[in-house]
């Protein structure tokens, strides 16, 4: 099993992977807008022929008011390919290239209530936390768990270089001193 980065021509195949695995699925252009404005953030895993077995589709959140953060749109892994670590090891290369790139200081996500591998994942694994209940946030009426990520200090940790070291220091010393405060 390899993990790479997702390219153009991944792009139907992880459509057709997010059809088969959940029920939030988008139009090609969605996918070709993730492709095209943040190239180094999705991720696909693929089989020994090439056949794209999983995918996470990643993107950078563009609010001017907030420190620069990734979100992950969808992530999905094929049935006979789960438990494997794949969901684990591409949320971890699209963290490193959301701190690399772009100088994320924490990843965002939205999951069902319910779904309990995804959310196994994000809290156990990932350490994700929850810092919300978004009600009915599905089409079908389920709530949603908005999760984050911190990235700062896993990325410390990793030897992971920020893409602007400098202005990463000075966002990291005032979160600092706002903990202290609190
Ligand atoms: N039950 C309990 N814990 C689980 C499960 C499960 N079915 N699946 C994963 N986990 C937890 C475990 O702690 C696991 O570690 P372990 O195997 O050592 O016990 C850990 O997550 C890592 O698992 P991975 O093997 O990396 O996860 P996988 O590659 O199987 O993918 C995923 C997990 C993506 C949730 C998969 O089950 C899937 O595709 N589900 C359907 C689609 C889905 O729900 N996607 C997430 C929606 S939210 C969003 O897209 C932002």
């Amino acid at each position: 099993m390899n993990i790479r980065c997702a390219r153009v021509d991944d792009l139907m195949s992880m459509q057709n992977a997010n059809l088969m695995c959940l029920p939030e699925n988008y139009q090609m252009k969605y996918y070709f807008y993730h492709a095209l404005s943040w190239p180094q953030l999705s991720y696909i895993a693929e089989d020994h022929k090439g056949n794209v077995v999983g995918y996470v589709l990643a993107k950078m959140e563009e609010d001017p008011g907030e420190e620069p953060h990734g979100h992950i749109t969808s992530l999905a892994v094929k049935r006979s390919y789960r438990r494997l670590g794949l969901a684990n090891k591409m949320m971890d290369q699209t963290a490193r290239a959301m701190v690399e790139t772009y100088n994320a200081k924490f990843v965002s996500l939205h999951v069902r209530v319910s779904n309990r591998a995804a959310l196994n994942l994000y809290k156990n694994t990932l350490k994700f936390e929850i810092v919300d209940t978004e009600p009915k946030y599905y089409a079908d009426g389920e709530d949603a768990y908005a999760m984050r990520r911190d990235l700062a200090k896993w990325a410390e940790e990793r030897d992971i270089e920020p893409a602007d070291k400098e202005a990463y220091a000075v966002s990291k010393n005032s979160d600092d001193k706002k903990k202290q405060r609190h």
